[in-house]
């Protein structure tokens, strides 16, 4: 297993671009197979996960060409997917089982769909349930988790009411949605991210958002799309966060996705003191796009609850091992769900921290990380659990910690975004 070893820096600088956004990609990569024609992805994400979606849809019937980081994918239709002779395999990602779970509820045909020891641990049942509802007969091993059967027929609507702010769930119930007779509603109990609302509408679909309530009319001819996909900002985090720790540091990055589910983070880190402006913002294919400078700041730290979680779920691994840096410290309640991420990510965090020499405290639904006043971090040998950010999130920190930090089982950040270790290589200096 490779291994990386992050030493201190002075600062973070120049002009980057992080890859293509994993949930846009996966997105467009399954409406594209469903479409009539051939759609042009350009930007498409690096990312593994992205890249097990192109091959489960490759194995349903689509045509996929992938050169660099533009893929070609020729769909058949709504009704256009064929059997796969084989398990479809979603590798590590929950984005690609959990909405393609939608997508093959409306199969006429039987498909077995499974992942890797990561995914084989994470909960199904959440999608289950309301597919199981619309019509979909589906086995899951313990009812609750992969490999997943799922032999689909014809779908009713149904107006469901997800119990956790999960846009997977939601996106799932909207696929299978296409194949239902009438209109299907998701009612969601906080905003999470619309990519599946607002690259549906790009492929011709009619979604409709009332509040928290999202519909989809069932049965359109998708058309096949020319579409850009936008910068990563889960990625671009990990960059901000690390040229925040440094006076010096000048890094632009950009075109960035900053649609307003996602862009939360943004605020989180002014409200913190970073010094991060957005240049350049605009709308293509119905995504905000912009620039981000960082210079260096002194962070405030805060703390991230409530509404907030869903927001920037997927930012909490680099804002809590950020904790240590900050005045005040980080504290994060109401985030049960990192448990059953990629990893248990409170329990990975908690640990992590402790090696780097942090005062952190474990709780059920998050943690408390001291700030500053708990004393500087020493380099440590880092655990990610196989899970992409929390292997970024500790290359970060092992920044500013003195003496080496090696970051075990380095590759599972191509999970996410292959070249990160070689760009902060890069941008160090
Ligand atoms: C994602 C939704 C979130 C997020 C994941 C990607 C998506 O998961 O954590 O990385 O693309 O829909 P949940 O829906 O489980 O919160």
């Amino acid at each position: 297993m490779k291994s990386e070893s992050i030493s201190p820096v002075k600062s973070l600088s120049g002009p980057v671009e992080v890859p293509g956004d994993k949930s846009i990609s996966h997105r467009y990569a399954m409406l594209a197979a469903l479409a009539d024609g051939t759609s042009e992805l350009r930007n498409f994400a690096a990312a593994r996960d992205c890249h097990s979606t192109l091959a489960c849809m490759k194995s349903l019937g689509a045509t996929v060409d992938v050169h660099g980081t533009t893929v070609r994918v020729t769909g058949h239709g709504l009704h256009g997917l064929k059997s796969s002779w084989r398990t479809l395999d979603a590798e590590n990602s929950g984005t690609t089982i959990r909405l393609l779970s939608g997508i093959l509820s409306g199969q006429s045909f039987r498909t077995k769909i499974t992942g890797d020891d990561s995914l084989q641990k994470r909960p199904m049942k959440r999608v289950i349930t309301p597919l199981r509802e619309m019509g979909a007969d589906i086995f899951a091993r313990d009812e609750n988790f992969p490999p997943l059967e799922i032999r689909g027929g014809t779908l009713h609507a149904i107006h469901y009411q997800t119990p956790m702010a999960s846009a997977q769930v939601k996106s799932a119930v909207l696929l299978a949605g296409l194949y239902a007779e009438g209109a299907t509603s998701v009612t969601e109990p906080a905003a999470t991210r619309d990519h599946t609302e607002l690259a549906l509408q790009e492929f011709g679909a009619t979604v409709r958002k009332s509040g928290h309530t999202i519909t989809v009319e069932p049965n359109p001819t998708l058309r096949p799309v020319s579409l850009d996909v936008p910068g990563d900002l889960s990625s671009a985090v990990f960059l901000i966060a690390a040229a925040s720790l440094f006076p010096d540091s000048n890094l632009y990055i950009a075109n960035v996705g900053l649609n307003p589910t996602r862009s939360a983070i943004l605020d989180f880190f002014q409200q913190m003191g970073a010094a991060v402006s957005v240049l350049n913002l605009h709308t293509k294919g119905g995504e905000v796009v912009g620039d981000l400078a960082v210079k260096g700041a002194r962070l405030k730290g805060g703390l991230i609850a409530g509404d907030l979680v869903p927001l920037l779920i997927d930012e909490l691994p680099m804002l809590s091992a950020l904790g240590p840096y900050t005045e005040q410290g980080i504290e994060i309640r109401d985030a049960q769900e990192l448990r059953v991420k990629e990893s248990d990510r409170i329990s990975a965090l908690a640990d992590n921290l402790n090696r780097l020499g942090a005062k952190v405290e474990e709780r059920s639904d998050g943690l408390r990380v001291e700030g500053r006043g708990a004393g500087p971090l020493r380099g440590a040998e880092i655990d990610p659990r196989g899970d992409h950010r929390i292997a970024m999130a500790f290359a970060v920190a092992g920044l500013g910690a003195s003496g080496e930090t090696r970051i075990l089982d380095s590759d599972c950040a191509a999970v996410s975004y292959p070249t990160f270790f070689s760009e902060l290589r890069r941008l160090s200096e």
